[in-house]
């Protein structure tokens, strides 16, 4: 009988762990766009889950087989204060790749492999992420984060509140390899399950990013 328990246990372990493992995947998340994701916005009919952001062929060099139209740059409005040391730029990097959608002005389904959108539900007029809807942060970006901004030695030694070189023991946050932080320095677009409160977020707890870059 004990066995028996142990046994079963040892089961409902493997499950759990199993799921656990699953979960960590950008298919269980609402960048799932396909028929198939879990969120309110997503296609009709397309079932290719990746394709909305990449594609293996006619890809742009904009990202890794980025598969998605950008915004043209000079739109934005970037975060400004006397205070800082470094000045953000025109998105670059990932952080234009996130913006193609979060800005709010192209079509989420606005795919380069594909003459027309692929159409999706609970989306704007132009297929866009629909203004009022927490995810659209639109072209002005002067209350997120700095982002495009570099962070390099030379910018954090004269911030008090920087720490160099960043120090992440699992090597997740931090600058990007040209040095700038990014949307990816708090989020990870492929995994929604680190933390059940903050959204795509790279760590467990809100402090941990944090404290990867800042000194308190
Ligand atoms: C909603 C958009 C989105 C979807 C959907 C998506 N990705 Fe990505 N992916 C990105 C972005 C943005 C980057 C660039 C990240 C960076 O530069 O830090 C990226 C980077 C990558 C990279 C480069 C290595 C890395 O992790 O940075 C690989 C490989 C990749 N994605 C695979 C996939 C696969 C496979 C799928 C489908 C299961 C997928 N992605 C779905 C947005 C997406
Ligand atoms: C990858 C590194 C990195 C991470 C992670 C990071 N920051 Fe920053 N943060 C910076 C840099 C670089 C600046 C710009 C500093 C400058 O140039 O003066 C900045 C600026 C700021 C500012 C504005 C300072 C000012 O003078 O206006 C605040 C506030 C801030 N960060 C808070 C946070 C919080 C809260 C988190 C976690 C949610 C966080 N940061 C995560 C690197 C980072
Ligand atoms: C192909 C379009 C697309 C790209 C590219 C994209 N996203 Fe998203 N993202 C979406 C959509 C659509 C949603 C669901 C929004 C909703 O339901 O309001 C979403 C949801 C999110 C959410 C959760 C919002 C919520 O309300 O829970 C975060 C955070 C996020 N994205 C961050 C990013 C970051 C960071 C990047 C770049 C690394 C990125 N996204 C790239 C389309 C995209
Ligand atoms: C310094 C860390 C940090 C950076 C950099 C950052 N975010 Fe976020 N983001 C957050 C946090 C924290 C939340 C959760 C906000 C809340 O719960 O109030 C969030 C929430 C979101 C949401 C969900 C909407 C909401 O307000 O809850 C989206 C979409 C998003 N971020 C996209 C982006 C994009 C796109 C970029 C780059 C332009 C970006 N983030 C850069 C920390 C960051």
């Amino acid at each position: 009988m004990i066995k028996r328990i142990g046994f079963i246990v040892l089961v409902l372990i493997l499950i759990i762990q199993v799921r656990l493992e699953g979960s960590s995947s950008v298919f269980d998340s609402k960048h799932n766009l396909s028929a198939s994701g879990p969120g309110e916005i997503k296609s009709d009919s397309e079932t290719r889950v990746c394709i909305f952001c990449h594609s293996s062929h006619n890809a742009s060099t904009e990202g890794p087989l980025w598969n998605h139209q950008t915004t043209a740059p000079g739109k934005f409005k970037t975060y400004n204060r006397s205070t800082m040391s470094g000045r953000p730029e025109q998105p670059n990097g990932a952080t234009k790749l996130c913006l193609s959608c979060h800005d709010g002005t192209i079509a989420v389904g606005a795919v380069l492999n594909k003459s027309r959108p692929i159409s999706m539900r609970n989306v704007g007029a132009s297929g866009e992420i629909p203004a009022g809807r927490k995810s659209h942060i639109g072209t002005d970006l002067s209350a997120t984060h700095p982002v495009s901004i570099p962070y390099r030695q030379s910018t954090a030694s004269s911030v008090s509140h920087l720490r160099w070189p960043p120090s992440d023991p699992e090597n997740k946050v931090g600058p990007d390899p040209d040095g700038f932080v990014q949307c990816t320095a708090c989020h990870d677009p492929h995994d929604d399950s680190r933390s059940d409160r903050y959204p795509f977020w790279k760590k467990a707890t809100f402090d941990e990013v944090c404290l990867t870059c800042h000194v308190y």
